[in-house]
Parts: C-alpha cells; sequence; structure tokens
C-alpha cells in the first residue's frame, strides 16, 4: 500500500522515519484518524480543521493547507483503494537534534499519512460494550490531539487486562471522557455528555451525535457529570471515529440498566447510520 512521507505518495516499505524525529523522541506532534466509508472520508472538513487548530495551538504551522492536505489524502485513499478503514495522519515538529525548547525555524514538520482497511465494529455495535473506570491521570489540555498518549494507553491497558473495551475516566468525582471515546449518559430521556472544554478531546463523532439530537428533538446538555450519575444511568454510550455510537453495558462490573443496549442508543444509532450510508 502507499503511503504519504511529506507531501509524496511512496510504497509504505519505503516510508522511514529519523531517530531524531521529535514525535519519536518526544511525542511532540499531533494527528487526526478519519473514518472511511465506501471509498470516502467521512467528516473530512471536520478532521482537517481539528488538525489545524490541534497543530496551531502547539505551535506547529502545518507545511500544506487542509485544501492539498484533503486532495492528498483523496488521493491516498484512491490508490489504495480502500472501501471501509481508517486515515490515520500525524505531523511532529520535524527532525532536529534533541533539545526540548523549540527547534530553528527552518526544521520543518514532517507529515505522514496511511491507510488501514477496518470494517465497523458490528458486534460491539449490535451487543454493547464492557468498561472499567480509572483515574484521568491526562494533563490539563486534552482538547489537543497530542500523540502523547501515555495516560489514555495506561488505561487503556487497565481495560484490556480485565476483558473491557474501554476505560471510563474521571477526575475524583467529575466523569470525564473514554481513554479514545466519548461518554455519554442518558437519564429520563435526556442525554449528559462532558462540555468539550479543556478536559475532553472535542470528538468529530461527538458533534456528530449532537447535531443528529438537534434535528430530531432529542434533548441533551453538554454538562460535566458525577461518578454517581454514570451509575444511576438509564443508559450509557460512547462515541468515536471508529467505534461509531456504541452502547455500554457494563461500568466498573456493574450493568448498565438492565445490561442490554437502551432504546435511546439504539435510536441514536440508526440515526448515526444515515448520516454515513
Ligand atoms: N480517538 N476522546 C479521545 C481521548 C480520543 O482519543 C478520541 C478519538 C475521541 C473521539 O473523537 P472522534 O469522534 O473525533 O474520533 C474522544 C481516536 C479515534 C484514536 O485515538 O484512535
Amino acid at each position: 500500500t502507499y503511503t504519504i512521507l511529506n507531501g509524496t505518495l511512496i510504497d509504505r516499505s519505503e516510508a522511514k522515519v529519523d531517530i531524531e524525529d521529535r514525535g519519536y523522541q518526544f511525542g511532540d506532534g499531533v494527528y487526526e484518524v478519519i473514518r472511511v466509508y465506501n471509498g470516502k472520508m467521512f467528516t473530512i472538513k471536520e478532521h482537517l480543521a481539528r488538525f489545524e487548530k490541534s497543530s496551531e495551538s502547539i505551535g506547529i504551522t502545518l507545511p500544506y493547507s487542509t485544501e492539498q492536505l484533503s486532495e492528498m489524502l483523496e488521493e491516498l485513499v484512491g490508490k489504495n483503494r480502500l472501501h471501509t478503514g481508517i486515515v490515520y495522519m500525524q505531523v511532529t515538529r520535524g527532525v532536529a537534534p534533541r533539545n526540548h525548547s523549540f527547534p530553528a525555524k527552518e526544521v520543518v514538520p514532517a507529515l505522514t499519512a496511511y491507510t488501514k482497511e477496518l470494517p465497523r465494529p458490528a458486534e460491539n455495535l449490535k451487543n454493547g460494550v464492557k468498561t472499567i473506570l480509572t483515574e484521568d491521570i491526562r494533563w490539563l489540555r486534552c482538547d489537543i490531539k497530542s500523540l502523547n498518549l501515555l495516560g489514555s494507553i495506561l488505561a487503556k491497558q487497565q481495560a484490556a487486562e480485565k476483558g473491557c473495551f474501554e476505560a471510563i475516566l474521571h477526575r475524583g468525582q467529575d466523569v470525564t471522557e473514554g481513554s479514545s471515546t466519548n461518554i455519554f449518559i442518558v437519564k429520563n430521556g435526556v442525554i449528559i455528555t462532558h462540555q468539550s472544554d479543556n478536559l475532553i478531546l472535542k470528538g468529530i463523532t461527538k458533534d456528530v451525535v449532537l447535531q443528529v439530537c438537534a434535528a430530531n428533538n432529542i434533548s441533551v446538555k453538554e454538562q460535566t457529570f458525577t461518578l454517581d450519575e454514570l451509575a444511576a444511568a438509564d443508559e450509557v454510550f460512547l462515541s468515536s471515529t471508529t467505534g461509531e455510537v456504541m452502547p455500554i453495558i457494563e461500568v466498573a462490573g456493574k450493568k448498565v440498566g438492565n445490561g442490554v443496549p437502551g432504546p435511546l442508543t439504539s435510536r441514536l444509532q440508526d440515526l448515526f447510520t444515515q448520516e454515513i450510508e
């Protein structure tokens, strides 16, 4: 398959990065994961806008315009004949002798992208998934889609070791988001999800869910909810690019409702599927 390395499409086996790339040494960069359905990138504009915003917020000026990036990624998806899968794209501050402070202006950011086939997670969408709870030990700029993912990785590993799909993170009593997903609860027909501030990633899928709710008169509150509210929820679900709208049927060993996907979650799944088809 092809990959993009600094603006050029090359064979995957030829794509190599330097050991002093700042992404490799410091995690000094940002990324995006974009869904491809039927050979077409879903919500590409939103992903590129967030990519630009993440880059700018850490002082990286993208070496290409979002229009150029869009064309490059389209070519990549086309040449790889990707039907259902993802595009992964990242930019780092570039290659320079190791030093925490930024390198000289001349150092160009390093951009890479590749595609991967990935089916829709049919089984999990239908049956729902189990989750654990763990303290959110990440930094205070979770709105930046940073390559630094240690906090998320350690949480996800805890979940994996317990046979769970996701770790739901909380700062003290307040639930923030999942290690790589946004989290929603339903109580008495109202959906509640953490507001998009510095403590969570403003998910593109979350925004699609919010739009779909607005268009269908489903009440949503974007506000912090607590561990107690999570425990007392009628329904819980998550959203992400790869996971779509996925029911959560268990939190920390305790069933959500009667342990099967709830009606409002199922309705949102149908509405979401209409958006991507
Ligand atoms: N994860 N929160 C976090 C911490 C995330 O890493 C992600 C995405 C989301 C959901 O955002 P979106 O709907 O835009 O995918 C929320 C990506 C997919 C990943 O790291 O693989």
